[in-house]
């Protein structure tokens, strides 16, 4: 059915009016898929398929990846929808605008997605005050939602440490898990913070600002680009050992093709993504946790996925292209 009216309706709107016509109906939706559970027209979560880490119970693997909700609107109604998490952002100290438009392309042949957002988002200050308003009630403290944080455009790198501090400070208390995203294309220069010796004071003042904050300790994760060579991700996998990180998030968007601006998700992400994440696990040892996540579309990936490495999974183009169902019935087949 979804297939149906993506050929027909999705696939001729422009990217990004549909992306925001999707979160329309997700607000909308997330008061009626309880609903259509008491109807046994959507599944509910399996308590067998519950995956416990940092003493959280998620509902199964796959949530949903930074970049779909960067206004913290949908949370709940994406969680209703099957995912376990949502991650949130990613967010930066001030709001900005992000590029000019258009910024996103569907690859429909490849089932693939090309962006080039770059960071449109209303600012640390206006996230919290909607994570704040989501963890008031009992229902959204249940909810578990990571936090994806990033530096403003107009940041030098030399300042980036005290814009992810900024970030955590104000964004910590709200989140189950912190990312540190210095991964992304679309700022100019991120993806150089990814030098160990520019990570490591990032993380390092990211880790004090978000425990001082949150007065406990908050799981923090780095976000890596797929594009690095694998000396490299050794390194930061080395990195993340050496600071104590809860885990790494492997990968974002990549920027190794030849379709046009931005960074390219979806299936032709896949087997560097799996690849990294092997890399990762082989480094990182038994006890970091790796959310894996690039073109993850059927079981077999997940499961992949999950023999290379991965603790938990994320997925972004794959709701896209599959529709709504795709993560409950992901979630549960991972379960059988
Ligand atoms: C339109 C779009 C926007 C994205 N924005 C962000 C973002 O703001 N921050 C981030 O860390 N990743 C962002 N991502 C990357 C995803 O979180 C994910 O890492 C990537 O798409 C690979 O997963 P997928 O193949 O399942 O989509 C974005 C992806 C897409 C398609």
């Amino acid at each position: 059915m979804y297939r149906l009216i993506f050929s027909l309706v999705v696939r001729r709107l422009p990217t990004e009016f549909a992306h925001h016509g999707w979160l329309l109906l997700v607000r909308c939706g997330s008061w009626i898929a309880p609903l259509l559970r008491k109807v046994r027209l959507a599944p509910s979560p399996d308590p067998r398929g519950v995956v416990r880490v940092w003493g959280l119970d998620f509902a199964g693997p796959l949530g949903l990846a930074a970049g779909m909700d960067k206004h913290v609107a949908t949370v709940r109604g994406h969680i209703r929808m099957g995912f376990s998490h949502v991650e949130v952002g990613t967010i930066t100290p001030k709001a900005q605008p992000g590029n000019e438009k258009p910024r996103a392309w569907r690859e429909v042949p490849l089932r693939a997605v090309r962006n080039r957002m770059g960071f449109n988002n209303k600012g640390a200050e206006a996230a919290a005050h909607r994570l704040a308003r989501l963890r008031k009630s009992r229902s959204g403290r249940c909810l578990i939602v990571g936090v994806n944080i990033g530096k403003n455009r107009v940041t030098p790198p030399e300042a980036a440490a005290a814009d992810y501090a900024a970030c955590a400070t104000a964004l910590a208390p709200y989140a189950d898990f912190l990312v540190v995203n210095v991964s992304s294309p679309n700022t100019p220069g991120l993806r150089d913070l990814q030098a160990v010796e520019a990570l490591r004071p990032i993380l390092t003042a990211t880790r004090e600002a978000a425990d001082a904050s949150a007065g406990k300790r908050v799981p923090l994760l780095v976000k890596i680009a797929p594009d690095l060579a694998d000396k490299d991700v050794d390194a930061i996998a080395r990195l993340v050992k050496d600071l104590g990180l809860e885990g790494v998030e492997a990968t974002n968007t990549t920027i190794s093709h030849d379709l046009g601006p931005g960074g390219l998700s979806g299936p032709p992400l896949f087997p560097r993504a799996l690849e990294v994440v092997a890399r990762l696990r082989r480094v990182l040892g038994p006890d970091p946790v790796i959310i894996g996540m690039g073109g993850i579309t059927s079981v077999e990936d997940a499961k992949a996925m999950l023999d290379a490495g991965a603790t938990l999974l994320q997925g972004y183009t794959a709701l896209i292209y599959e529709g709504p169902a795709w993560p409950g019935r992901l979630n549960s087949a991972l379960t059988r």
